[in-house]
């Protein structure tokens, strides 16, 4: 049977994924007309999905088989109710790749104190500015997922002492790992270096509050590669100008783009990166979908299932 693929994104990414998307599906032998736009919704057996798309209601799309994220983070898709069929996330290499790059990244720039060499308008030679090493210095990563777990698994190979925290118990090699309320005091009480990637979720939202901030080191530093919801942003700012935390890298917000009065952009101690830290590449992404698609038609399990009660 010829399924009917939709590909519910914007015209900008059409132009990236159709390729990718005609390669993998050849590759998987799936006879499968791909559309950007579908006039007759009842005869898509597939959307792939990205929330620019902007489509909210799914109930016309009575043949659905499934809804394919084209983004890691489904939290504008999950609670969908008009979606009855399973939805997936998307993971793979391009996005770990691209996270760990990110993330190392910012850890390094902190770590290595850059910041102090770039601007040093008053030509300050300081031989006290010399770096601890690495394995002087502990990372928490908040989300031992996909992305959490990729980072979490690179850091040690620097040299960082690395904890992570998640919602179920983990043995991870070289990792010290955390759960509940208990295990999330002590990661962010021990950490010199905080890193979100949580998803967004009821249980996640403001993970990062008033109350959470002071368990937290005023020499710490924290990044955020999750969602803008994990952090509660005014008691964040407040924080940030008492130097209760020291620095913060945001790369998502409650609301984006960034609105440009948003106090986050002028302040001294944060940086603002525009939602960039990894992006779905579709020349690897591709496979995933394609893959998905052919285990639910040959009545295999897909990959990366969300669940809908948890939200992820
Ligand atoms: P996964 O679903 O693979 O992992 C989520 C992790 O969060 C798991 O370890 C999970 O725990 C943990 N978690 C969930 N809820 C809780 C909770 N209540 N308490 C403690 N831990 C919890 O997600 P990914 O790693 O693929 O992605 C993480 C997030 O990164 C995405 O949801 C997305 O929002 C964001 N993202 C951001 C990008 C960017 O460019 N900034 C790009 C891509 C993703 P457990 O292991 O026990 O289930
Ligand atoms: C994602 C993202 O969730 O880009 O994939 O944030």
């Amino acid at each position: 049977m010829t399924l009917n693929i939709l590909f519910s994104d914007d015209d900008a990414r059409w132009g990236m994924w159709e390729a990718p998307l005609r390669a993998a599906f050849t590759t998987r032998d799936l006879s499968a007309n791909l559309h950007r736009t579908q006039d007759n919704p009842a005869d898509v057996h597939y959307v792939i999905y990205a929330p620019s798309s902007g489509l909210l209601d799914f109930s016309p799309f009575t043949s659905l088989r499934a809804v394919l994220s084209a983004w890691a983070g489904v939290d504008q898709v999950v609670d969908n109710e008009t979606i009855t069929c399973p939805i997936t996330r998307m993971s793979d290499d391009g996005l770990k790749s691209g996270m760990v790059e990110y993330v190392t990244g910012h850890v390094m720039r902190y770590h290595l104190g850059l910041d102090q060499h770039v601007n040093n308008p008053e030509h300050l030679w300081r031989p006290e500015t010399s770096p601890k090493l690495a394995k002087d210095r502990t990372i928490g990563i908040l989300g031992l997922g996909a992305l959490g777990l990729a980072c979490a698994q690179t850091l040690p190979h620097i040299g960082f002492d690395v904890h992570g925290w998640s919602r179920s118990a983990k043995q991870v090699d070289n990792i010290t790992t955390h759960k509940g309320t208990e295990g999330l005091t002590a990661i962010l009480s021990t950490s010199d270096l905080i890193v979100l990637l949580l998803p967004d979720t009821p249980q996640t939202r403001h993970v990062i509050n008033a109350e959470t901030l002071a368990h937290m080191k005023a020499s710490a530093c924290l990044i955020n590669a999750g969602r803008g919801a994990l952090v509660d942003e005014p008691e964040l700012i407040i924080a940030l100008n008492n130097n209760a935390i020291t620095h913060a890298t945001l790369d998502v917000f409650e609301t984006e783009p960034l609105p440009k009065d948003s106090p986050f952009w002028s302040m001294p101690n944060v940086t603002v990166t525009p939602h960039i830290a990894a992006e779905t590449r579709p020349e690897t992404a591709a496979a995933l979908i394609a893959e998905n698609i052919w285990r639910n038609e040959s009545g295999q399990e897909m990959r990366y299932v969300v669940d809908r009660k948890t939200g992820y």
